[in-house]
């Protein structure tokens, strides 16, 4: 109920224009974004990698409706992977296509698309498509395919929460794809997505099973205990071995079992976003935990 109202919350201009304009607002959303400036990126990269941590930096935007804006959010990520090979830093990059123009035409957003993934081969870096709303899946993975680049420098996501997934992995796997697997962050209808936790977090082992039987290099992205506990054990009894998959998690969240995993020699990859567009991916953090809601509220007193 909560997490739909703040779903729902994270698609309304008003509040996005409220939060957005003043100082509390980017205080709050601080926790979850590395920051505004490319230069907090940046910072954030290093001192990640520098702990032993892996990288995707994600430059925050979605559902741009001018081809202009789509070409500048693809100019940017030109930029940051030509800065970071500058800096002598590593790090993936994360991309939406509806940022890079995929509500006003997928070619427009598969030109987009292509210009960064040739980039990245030049930087020797990998490009992630993030998975938006199940309005979106389809194109996305049309996206995908006709972009036409090697798993090498291109993957793709696959929400546990949607009906769909088994079969879309299935095709995936067949082609080779790299495949991130998480939860699901979006507000969906019965009709496409599990409406229970229990069902989702079932149908997440199921598909973590799969991918890592299928020999390719795949994302564990979760900050679930339980999840990334039956990922260890699945391993474990396979003989799969730690360099033969990651986990991925958010920047800000489950600090501790980064740590711990990084310790315990796996391979964890901090999904860094940073940009002035924060307000939607903010709000999706707070839904997934209404106890966030508690943090912003003491900070609201706090002043
Ligand atoms: P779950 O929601 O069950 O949470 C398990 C535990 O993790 C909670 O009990 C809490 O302790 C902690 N936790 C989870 N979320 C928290 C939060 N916001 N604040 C504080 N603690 C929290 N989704 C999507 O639709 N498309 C995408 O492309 C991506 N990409 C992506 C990349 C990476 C690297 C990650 C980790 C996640 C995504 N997601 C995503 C988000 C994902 O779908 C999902 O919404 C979140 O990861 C929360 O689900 P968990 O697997 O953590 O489990």
């Amino acid at each position: 109920m909560l997490r739909s109202f703040l779903l729902y919350l994270s698609e309304r201009q008003a509040l996005k224009n409220l939060l957005s304009r003043y100082a509390l607002g980017r205080r709050l959303a601080g926790r979850f974004i590395a920051g505004e400036e490319p230069e907090d990126a940046v910072r954030a990269v290093r001192r990640l990698t520098g702990e032993g941590f892996a990288v995707t930096l994600d430059y925050l935007g979605e559902s741009v409706h001018e081809t202009r804006h789509a070409e500048q959010a693809r100019d940017v990520y030109l930029g940051i992977l030509d800065r970071l090979e500058a800096e002598g830093i590593q790090s993936h990059i994360s991309v939406k296509l509806t940022q890079l123009g995929l509500e006003i035409d997928e070619a427009l957003a598969c030109r987009n698309l292509r210009a960064i993934c040739e980039r990245a081969a030049r930087r020797r870096s990998f490009v992630r498509i993030d998975m938006e709303s199940s309005a979106h899946t389809d194109a996305t993975l049309r996206v995908f395919r006709a972009a036409q680049a090697p798993p090498e420098v291109l993957g793709i996501v696959i929400q546990a929460y949607l009906y769909r997934s088994e079969t879309d992995i299935s095709e995936l796997l067949g082609c080779g794809a790299r495949i991130r697997l998480c939860k699901g962050a979006y507000k969906e209808p019965p009709e496409v997505a599990f409406p229970r936790k229990a069902d989702v977090d079932a149908n997440f082992v199921m598909l973590m099973e799969k991918l890592l039987a299928s020999g390719h290099y795949h994302a564990i992205a979760t900050h679930d205990s339980k999840m990334v506990a039956a990922t260890l054990e699945f391993a474990r009894a396979r003989g799969i071995g730690a360099d033969r998959f990651e986990f991925q998690m958010l920047f800000g969240i489950g600090r501790r079992m980064q740590r711990d995993l990084l310790r315990k020699g796996y391979r964890v990859r901090i999904y860094v976003p940073y940009g002035k567009q924060w307000y939607s991916y903010f709000m999706r953090r707070l839904a997934e935990r209404p106890a966030n809601l508690l943090f912003l509220l003491k900070n609201l007193v706090r002043g």
